[in-house]
């Protein structure tokens, strides 16, 4: 499939997805989000792939929704058109997927960012939801996955200010799960992402939606779902094979069944 806004390929079992508007730092236009989205739903159609990374350019991973494209925007054209519904996406991604970020991650950058599974960063990273500059404010989960991952103080400075907060930062309160030196960023991730999809599909799918479920529900009902689902493993032909691996000594041969 071609596409104009990102490149897309696959190593290995991992698919890549490189956002691709570079004289934009990347801004996020409908386009870039429909054919994100298509790559997503090609990736998630691939049984050979297990993992997907979702990464940038040195300079930016993208420095927001494209504020030239929304600036003309009416109340009525969002509405109707459900403006940001299609950003959704991402997160409804079953497959684990991985946000490789360097430079700029703001408002909807640092938005998509937070809509992965997680998110590795260069030092040169920096996130922040500056819309309050704009005159607006995040709107596509920056006041609510933001409070999330670093906790109310640090998320309501950060929107209310606007200010932009390093890789170190960024780590330091939650939000990235590891900072790497930027020329090792994406054979970081990748080596991440491949470790991942070397494991069974369908144990990472699992793993992934009970991670995620610890967002939506009571500790009580979380642990019930959780073991629900590990109870369920034990009719995986993978369980079997990555036990007797175990025990053989040898490396798993998995068949995400
Ligand atoms: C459209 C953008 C853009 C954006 C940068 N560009 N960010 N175009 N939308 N979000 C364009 C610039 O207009 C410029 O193009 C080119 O990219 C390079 O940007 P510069 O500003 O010249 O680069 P620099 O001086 O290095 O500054 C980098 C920057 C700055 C600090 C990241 O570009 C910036 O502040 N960008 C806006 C960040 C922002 O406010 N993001 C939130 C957007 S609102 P030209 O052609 O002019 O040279 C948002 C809402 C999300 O994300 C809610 C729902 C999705």
């Amino acid at each position: 499939m071609a596409f104009e806004t990102i490149l897309v390929e696959t190593k290995g079992g991992v698919g890549v997805i490189t956002l691709n508007r570079p004289a934009q730092l990347n801004a996020l236009n409908d386009q870039l989000i429909g054919e994100l989205n298509q790559a997503l739903d090609g990736f998630e159609a691939d049984e050979a792939i297990g993992a997907i990374l979702v990464t940038g350019s040195d300079k930016a991973f993208a420095a927001g929704a494209d504020i030239k494209e929304m600036a003309a925007k009416t109340y009525m054209d969002a509405y109707k058109g459900d403006f940001i519904a299609s950003w959704e996406r991402i997160s409804r991604c079953r497959k684990p997927v991985i946000a490789a970020v360097a430079g700029f991650a703001l408002g909807g950058g640092c938005e998509l960012a937070m809509s992965c599974d997680f998110v590795l960063a260069a030092d040169t990273a920096k996130f922040g939801q500056p819309e309050i500059k704009l005159g607006i404010m995040p709107g596509a989960g920056g006041t609510q996955r933001l409070v999330r991952a670093v906790g109310k103080a640090k998320a309501m400075e950060l929107c209310l200010t606007g200010r932009m907060m390093d890789a170190e930062e960024a780590e330091r309160a939650g939000l990235v799960a590891r900072v790497v030196p930027a020329q090792d960023l994406l054979a970081e991730a990748l080596k991440t992402a491949e470790a991942i999809a070397a494991m069974s599909h369908t144990a990472a799918m699992m793993t992934k939606d009970c991670v995620n479920r610890a967002f939506e529900t009571t500790l009580a009902e979380g642990i019930r779902y959780e073991r629900r689902t590990f109870h369920a493993m034990f009719a995986t032909d993978d369980q079997k094979e990555g036990m007797a691996a175990f025990m053989e000594k040898r490396r798993p041969q998995f068949r995400n069944s």
